[in-house]
């Protein structure tokens, strides 16, 4: 199917999904805000503007604030388009694309106008957006009603949207491969950031998260948010998880990487099988959380093998030993967000949640895994001394064999992620693939 018609099937999709929503939860209509300007505190300039989610999942191709869409069932959706009077910043262009063929296009050039500019048969009407976006005639609800039937849905990617993300996962390949070169010329975490940006095209702005670019001790970080300007006495090792972003929808990625053989390395390569294993879980009906599950037992298989731990991997898994080594959920629902919603639901009324296992409480999905769903996978394994302080402190300490572990912990961890469509048959793995269109 072409682009263009690809994108029209999706937006008849949010109208499927919207009636459904606005049937369940009692409404007429849904107004939907882009969002507005966030300042920061006695200052005039403002935080990066991000359009809300909702409103991207209906016009990704629509970045500005202060624009509202309008929909009610069986008529052409409305779009109150801010455009304001300013010449101190860019103002948004002239609507132009084929999206202007689906809307009825609206423009506003004050953002208090926006009520004003809406026809008046909207009835009973749901209205989803932040507090801020709001103006005088149109305050946020969210109806929980109506919002739990769209997160619900947005698991099930269209076919525009795993366009989106298969071309975010391109971005990001290229990326990644410009910073292993840095890493493997010696630069800092600093310069390495900047040679992914560039690579990527993407400034720290416009990128899905913040990326984390971890040399050495900083790998057991797992979200490491600096970037060291300095370059370090030696490089060990670097955990690199950075995505990127087409039309608002993300790729998650992460590789490890080693600069010479030896134990470090291996570990990457035990990982590396075990992420591997999982992504081949990854099909239609799995029980997500039974991939969490089967990560903690793969993975202190492999301690067990590399000698970490001197316990059987059962042992280490019911004890609870493996989640000082693996201390995160195995991945997500992926897609607007990078930790997109609804990973807990088990219907659209989202009054069924489903529990995580007991003891993960970081594990962010627990559904039943359907055609069309993209999640991410990323088992890892870390050396993280606050843990490992409290493993050393308490009945278990007897498991781990701490020679090895001190001569491991100068690397830090490591984490391996893709991010993995669940198809009727094989998943397909879009970061692999990526990276192979990329070479
Ligand atoms: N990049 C954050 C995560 O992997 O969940
Ligand atoms: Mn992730
Ligand atoms: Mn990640």
């Amino acid at each position: 199917m072409e682009g263009s018609s690809l994108y029209a099937e999706h937006l008849k999709e949010q109208q499927r999904r919207a009636d459904r929503a606005l049937e369940l939860g009692g409404y007429d209509s849904l107004l939907i805000a882009s969002g507005s300007l966030r300042y920061h505190f006695l200052d005039d300039n403002p935080f990066a503007f991000k359009p809300s989610p909702l409103f991207r999942s209906w016009l990704p191709q629509v970045t500005s604030s202060d624009c509202w869409i309008a929909y009610r069932p069986g008529q052409a959706p409305t779009l109150i388009y801010h455009q304001p009077a300013d010449y101190w910043h860019q103002t948004p262009q002239d609507p132009q694309g084929e999206w202007t063929d689906h809307f009825q296009v609206v423009v506003s050039r004050r953002r208090e106008d926006a009520a004003k500019l809406l026809s008046d048969n909207l009835g009973r009407c749901a209205i989803l957006g932040p507090e801020i976006a709001a103006v005088e005639g149109l305050h946020p609800d969210n109806p929980e009603a109506v919002l739990s039937v769209l997160h619900y849905h947005r698991a099930k990617k269209t076919g525009f949207e795993l366009e989106q993300m298969r071309g975010a996962n391109r971005l990001a390949a290229r990326a990644h491969r410009a910073a292993e070169a840095a890493f493997r010329a010696g630069e800092s975490e600093w310069g390495i950031h900047l040679r992914y940006m560039a690579a990527a095209g993407q400034g720290e702005t416009e990128l899905p998260y913040g990326n984390i670019i971890a040399l050495n001790e900083h790998a057991a970080v797992l979200h490491y948010q600096v970037q060291d300007r300095a370059v370090p006495p030696a490089h060990r090792s670097f955990l690199i998880d950075a995505g990127a972003d087409q039309l608002g929808y993300a790729a998650d990625i992460t590789r490890s990487y080693a600069s010479e053989d030896g134990p470090y390395a291996e570990l990457i390569s035990a990982v590396e099988e075990v992420e591997l294993a999982l992504v081949a879980m990854a099909t239609a009906d799995q029980d997500y959380a039974q991939i969490h599950l089967a990560a903690h037992q793969l993975l202190a298989e492999k301690l067990r093998e590399l000698e970490i731990i001197q316990i059987d991997a059962e042992e280490a898994v019911a004890s609870g030993v493996s989640r000082t080594f693996f201390p995160h959920g195995v991945g997500h629902l992926i897609g607007l967000q990078v930790h997109d919603v609804g990973g807990f639901q088990g219907d659209e009324s989202g009054k069924q949640p489903i529990a995580k296992p007991d003891g993960h409480p970081y594990l962010r999905l627990t559904r039943r895994l359907q055609p069309d769903y993209v999640v991410t996978i990323e088992p890892g394994v870390y050396f993280i001394p606050m843990l490992l302080d409290e493993l050393r402190a308490g009945p278990h300490a007897g498991a781990v064999n701490w020679e090895r572990v001190e001569s491991l912990l100068p690397y830090g961890g490591v984490r391996i992620e893709d991010d993995v469509r669940v198809t009727d048959a094989a998943p397909e793995n879009l970061s692999r693939n990526a990276f192979a269109e990329v070479v």
